[in-house]
């Protein structure tokens, strides 16, 4: 059997770039053919996979035999992004279960995003609702979160305002509606208007005083913010300075959930690749530096770490970084790693903000001595250890 399958590869290399789609509708009959019916296995599938996404945006119905084998290498990549990729290239209907199956087992990939927003694009969200109903209810609520897609509001916001729902669910609910603009306007109403129950509002407050969006900032501060400030008031840079700090308490201030810098940054292999690494953080930035970094993220921008604020034409929008462009697309990285890619030709609108995804008021949520602490191990950051 390797010698096909061998065969197939060579055909690939020499051929794809060269010939047109008739062409390539035999060669992923052929790998088929000669990889055998019992063996159309790994190597194969993906050969024909990847002929396939060069075939993307063919009318499948004018075309019977290429629907056949797209049909046929769609079954066979059934739980794999690649099955999330070609139901998307093809517009392939019917295959909103199966992406909601394969969403639901990856809930943290960027591919899950995509195939959430694909259920969500179903005329009824009965699918969605009956997740919401069942075992994986959790992670349904993450992907609806991560989906940044305004059809998923009104599931979530039903959850945040149902009693039914346990205490840990309406958390995460609150959280994934946080994400989004919209979703952050949709809460603070609700605050304003005393509908959010008292037992989420610090969880509201806390998501949102670290949103990206300043006029939501400033409104959760009015409407949520407990009365006295939770961090006591921050002693002046040069008292921070000259005060010692202990890295390890730091370490685990940095990875915490409550300012989640591990969320957004990495330290070696741990944390998430979203903004820059900071591995040596400790030779590039000085202390003095550290805190301003901290305290006022907004006053410098990495270079490439600009924050674009995306608006499609149906009038849904994401923030985030752009992790790539092509004449076709904009993949943009939100907060949390994961990518989520947008047609230009379905955008109504793009604009660079001048401020930082990194959230202003994140250090003010910390005690003095943990700040401290945070700045005493970033500062260690790829210095030799003494
Ligand atoms: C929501 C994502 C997010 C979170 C959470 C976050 N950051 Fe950032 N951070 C960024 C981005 C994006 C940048 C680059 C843009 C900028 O400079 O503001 C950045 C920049 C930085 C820089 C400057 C890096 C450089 O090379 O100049 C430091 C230091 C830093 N962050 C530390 C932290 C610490 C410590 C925390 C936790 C208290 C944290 N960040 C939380 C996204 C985040």
């Amino acid at each position: 059997m390797k010698r096909p399958l061998t065969l197939t590869r060579v055909h690939r290399r020499a051929w794809l770039p060269r010939y047109g789609s008739a062409c390539l509708v035999h060669l992923l009959a052929l790998s088929f053919a000669l990889a055998g019916p019992l063996t159309a296995a790994a190597a194969s599938t993906s050969v024909a996979a990847e002929a396939l996404s060069r075939l993307k945006g063919m009318d499948l119905e004018a075309n019977p035999a290429l629907k056949t084998a797209v049909l046929r290498v769609v079954e066979t990549t059934r739980g794999t992004a690649q099955f999330v990729e070609l139901v998307r290239d093809f517009k392939l209907p019917g295959q909103e279960p199966a992406l909601l199956d394969y969403a639901l087992q990856h809930p943290s990939e960027s591919s899950a995003t995509e195939a959430i927003r694909m259920v969500l694009n179903l005329p009824q969200p009965t699918l969605i609702q009956e997740a919401l109903k069942g075992a994986r209810i959790a992670e349904t609520v993450q992907l609806l979160g991560s989906a940044n897609d305004r059809r998923a509001l009104p599931l979530l916001e039903e959850l945040v305002l149902s009693p039914k729902a346990s205490a840990a669910i309406r958390y995460k609910a609150v959280r994934a509606l946080a994400r989004s603009r919209e979703g952050a306007s949709l809460l603070l109403r609700h605050a304003a208007e005393n509908h959010l129950p008292s037992e989420l509002k610090a969880t509201a407050s806390e998501e949102l005083s670290r949103a990206p969006w300043p006029e939501i900032q400033e409104q959760s501060a009015k409407l949520l913010r407990p009365a006295g400030n939770p961090a006591d008031a921050l002693p002046p840079l040069a008292e921070l300075l000259r005060r010692r700090g202990d890295p390890k308490n730091g370490e685990r201030v940095f990875f915490a959930p409550q300012a989640n810098c591990g969320g957004c940054h990495q330290v070696k292999a741990r944390g998430i690749d979203y903004g820059p690494r900071l591995t040596e953080i400790g030779v590039k930035l000085g202390k003095d530096a550290l805190y301003a970094a901290l305290l006022d993220p907004n006053a410098g921008i990495s270079f490439g770490y600009e924050t674009w604020q995306l608006e499609t034409k149906d009038g849904e929008e994401a923030t985030g970084l752009i992790a790539s462009e092509t004449e076709q697309e904009i993949a943009l990285k939100m907060p949390g790693g994961i990518v989520t890619r947008y047609p230009k030709s379905n955008l109504a609108k793009r604009e660079k903000l001048k401020t930082s995804t990194m959230p202003q008021g994140l250090a003010l949520t910390l005690r003095p001595q943990e700040l401290v602490d945070l700045v005493e191990y970033l500062a260690g950051l790829g210095k030799p250890a003494l």
